[in-house]
Parts: structure tokens; sequence; C-alpha cells
């Protein structure tokens, strides 16, 4: 078995034969730039906009396999680590690489509760922004702003100081995206309170008005917490590979999450979920549903919250989010776009045009809803998503500055454009 392990490729345009190892199921791109290579010729080179096909690290913080529908962080199924640990306990897994012992744990909470606060010249920062700024535009400049209140962060083969920004970073995303949250709505920014757990502080920071202390039903702060585990990874998706391609240059890991943040922003990554809450909105009723699956079969339009590159059979990340919706609504009250929600599922999932495409439930299906009945504006949906993040991008960058296999990361082209072309002045071409 082990001999057989290589591939053999015949360049046609010469007739030379050679022989490339496979390793993990991949070959090395660099072995093919040895086929036809010259004094004059780089040699063959893979095209692969997006990345589709291509392996641009190893990695041992998130394993997905989508064909089974499984979801591990080093090692744990997701399911295990939605029903019994906490979003702290799982950022902690992520960076570190194994579970906390107690010592471990304690001093960990402990470090993010109190690196919470930011400094006032950061909230100045922030009340600069017009009043209908979006949070997360708010929410990636500040954090590429952080980058200049601690500017010993560029010292990043130093592990303590390695430490230190993480730390900063999974602390201070809360404040930063609750008070983006609060700046669009005029309140004032609330501080963050250190008695709270890490949940129950963000809606602290979010909801919290005239009353002295603020009391979050434990409920949502739960949920919350499920939602955040859910997001803390997912391998090498967009922003996690901006974040690496950026980090990449050996800049500071404030500079690299803003980029990550910059890529999550966008509707292909992030946006999803507002997209789900419009379309069941749209249909309003469920005697609509069956006119709707039937225009999105015609091709009219796509049934949001379905479907998903990698994943091909049931989103893990689905089937734990639907269990959150039920306890969210036992407080907030039933969202009447949950019927629609469960009756569109229940329809798709019988129906041969989804079962034949291998179209599933998504993430992005059920939490919309919950993060409506959170009473969340859609504009934070992407923020919510964010801060969990964090502490992945951070475990994958941690991950790059290690690996002694990474360079700076740099594609190839293929140039398309004109060659040696003669230059005429300006006064010449306009005469
Ligand atoms: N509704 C109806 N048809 C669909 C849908 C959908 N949601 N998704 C895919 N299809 C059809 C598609 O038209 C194609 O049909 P055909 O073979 O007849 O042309 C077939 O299924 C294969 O689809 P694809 O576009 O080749 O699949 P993809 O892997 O390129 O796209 C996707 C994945 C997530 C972009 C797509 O399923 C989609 O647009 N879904 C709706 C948007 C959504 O919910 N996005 C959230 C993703 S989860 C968040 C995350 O993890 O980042």
């Amino acid at each position: 078995m082990t001999e057989n392990q290589t591939l053999t490729v015949r360049d046609n345009r010469t007739g030379e034969e050679f022989e490339i190892p496979i390793t993990d199921g991949t070959i090395r791109a660099g072995d093919l730039g040895k086929i036809g290579r010259t004094d004059d010729d780089p040699g063959l080179a893979v095209y692969d906009p997006g990345f589709t096909n291509t392996a641009s690290t190893r990695s041992a913080v998130t394993y997905i396999d989508g064909d089974k529908g499984i979801l591990e962080y080093r090692g744990y199924p997701i399911e295990q680590l939605a029903e019994s640990s906490t979003f702290l306990e799982v950022a902690y897994l992520l960076i570190h690489g194994e579970l906390p012992t107690r010592e471990q744990h304690d001093q960990w909470v402990h470090e993010i509760t109190f690196h919470t606060f930011v400094h006032e010249n950061l909230k100045s920062q922030l009340q600069g922004f017009r009043y209908d700024a979006h949070p997360m535009g708010m929410l990636l400049s500040s954090v590429g702003a952080l980058s200049t209140f601690y500017p010993e962060a560029r010292a990043i083969r130093d592990p303590q100081v390695r430490h230190d920004q993480i730390v900063r970073l999974i602390a201070k995303m809360p404040t930063l995206g609750a008070w983006s949250f609060r700046h669009a709505q005029g309140k004032p920014y609330v501080y963050p309170d250190n008695d709270l757990s890490y949940t129950e502080n963000f809606l602290s920071m979010l909801f919290k008005m005239s009353e002295q202390k603020y009391n979050p039903d434990p409920r949502l702060a739960k949920a919350l917490e499920v939602l955040f585990i859910l997001h803390a990874d997912h391998e090498q998706n967009c922003s996690t590979n901006a974040v690496r391609s950026v980090g990449s240059s050996e800049v500071d890991p404030y500079s690299a999450v803003s980029a990550g943040i910059a890529a999550l922003y966008g509707p292909l990554h992030g946006g999803a979920n507002e997209a789900v809450l419009k379309m069941l909105k749209r249909i309003g009723t469920p005697d609509k549903i069956p006119a709707f699956i039937e225009g999105v079969k015609r091709g009219d339009e796509k049934l949001m919250g379905f479907g998903h590159r990698v994943y091909k059979n049931f989103d893990p990340r689905a089937t734990i989010i639907k269990k959150a919706v039920d306890d969210v609504f036992e407080v907030t009250g039933v969202n009447p776009l949950l019927e629609i929600a469960q009756e569109l599922e229940r329809i798709a999932l019988e129906d041969d045009y989804f079962i034949s495409r291998k179209l599933y439930p998504n993430v992005d299906f059920y939490s919309g809803l919950i993060y409506e009945a959170l009473q969340f504006p859609p504009e934070m949906f992407t923020v919510l998503f964010a801060i969990p993040r964090t502490a992945g991008w951070l475990a994958q960058w941690l991950e790059l500055v290690d690996d002694k296999e990474q360079k700076i990361a740099r594609p190839k082209q293929i140039y398309t454009g004109d060659r040696t072309l003669d230059f005429v002045p300006a006064a010449q071409r306009w005469a």
C-alpha cells in the first residue's frame, strides 16, 4: 500500500514522466513545479480560484466531515461541547489544544474577565462614527485600532506577548461589539461587569439601562453560550484564510483579526441568517409555503438557510440550534416565524428536489430567529458571529506562527494582460 502512494504524470508536451509522492491525500504543488521547468519556464502550476481543492495548511484545530455531518474541535464532537462546556472553556481548548485543568480554567477565566475594559480613547473613536454606522464596520476598525494601544503586540515570536494579546482580544470583543450596538441606538455605552460570566456580561453591556445591576435571564445567557460555542471555529473558511494570509506577513494579531472581521462582513460569509429572516417574513403564512417551494424548484430563488459547500448531510450546528430555539422562546415568547420555518423544513426534507441535491438546513436556518427573539437588529447578526469566531481565528493564527512550513502567502497568477508596450508620454499621446 505505502509504496503505491505516488502519482505518475506524463507530460505529453515532452513525453517525460514524473513520479510525485502522495501524502495525506495531497500532492505538493512544488512537485508539480518540477514538470516542464526550464530556465525560461517556471514549470507547471495549479489554477484554483477560491482554493476549492487546495490545502493551504496542516491543521490540528477543527475537523469537518461534510458527508457525515461531523464537526469536532480538537477532536471533541461539537454536540458534546455545546451540551456540557462553556464558551471560555472551548476557547481555551481551541487556543491551547487541550482541555484545561481546574487551575488553568480558573486562571483563564480570571484573565479574560479582567481584560474586558478598553482604553477610553477607543471609546472616543467609536463615538466619532456616524449615528447609522454599521456595527461590523465599527468593530473591524476598532479591533484594528487596538494594535496602536498595544504596540508590543508586534513581537509575535514572544509566547508571553502572544498570550497577552489573545487574552485581550477574546476579552474585549464583547465590549466593542456591544458598544457598536449601543452607538446606533444613541444609548450610553455600558462598562463591563466583572461579576458576570462572559455571555451574561455581554448581555449586560447590550441591554442594561438605569438599573444598578443587570441580571440576564440564565436561559438566554445559556442559549448565547451555545451559539458562541457553535460559531467558535470552522477550519479554513474565508475569514480564517484571511487571518492566516494577513498573519503570514508577521503583522500583529489585532491587524490579522481585523482582516478576518472584514472577510466575515461580506454577505456570502456572515450574512445568510439575515436573508433567512427576510425570506420567512416574505412568505408570511404557512399556506404560502407550497407556492414558495415550487418557485425554488423552478429556480426562481433559493431556500435560504439550506445547503452548504462542505456539509452534504445535516449541518450538525443546525441540529443543536434547533434545540436552543425552544429554550429562547420559552423566555421571549414564540416568534410566529418559527411555525413557517418548521413547516418549510418538513416539506423540504420530504421533497425529491432537496433530497437529491443533499440540501439540508444549515447553521443559519434557525439562528436568525433566535437573534431576533433576543431583540438584535439584523446588522448585529454578523457581530454575534465575529465575537466567538475570534477564538478560532486566534487558534489558527497561533498554529500559523509556529508552523515551520508556512511562508508569506503569495499565490501565483496567470497573466492575461499586454506585454512590452512602448510608453508614449502624455503630451505626445494627447497632442
Ligand atoms: N435552495 C435551492 N436550491 C439550492 C440551494 C438552496 N438553498 N442550495 C443549493 N441549491 C441547488 C443549486 O441550485 C444546485 O442545483 P442544480 O444542480 O440543479 O444546479 C445544487 O443545489 C447544488 O448547489 P451549488 O450551488 O452547486 O452548491 P454550493 O456548494 O456551491 O453552494 C451554498 C453552497 C451554501 C452557497 C448554497 O447551498 C446556498 O446558496 N445556500 C443558501 C445560502 C445559505 O444558506 N448560506 C449559508 C451557508 S452556512 C454558513 C457558513 O457555514 O458559512
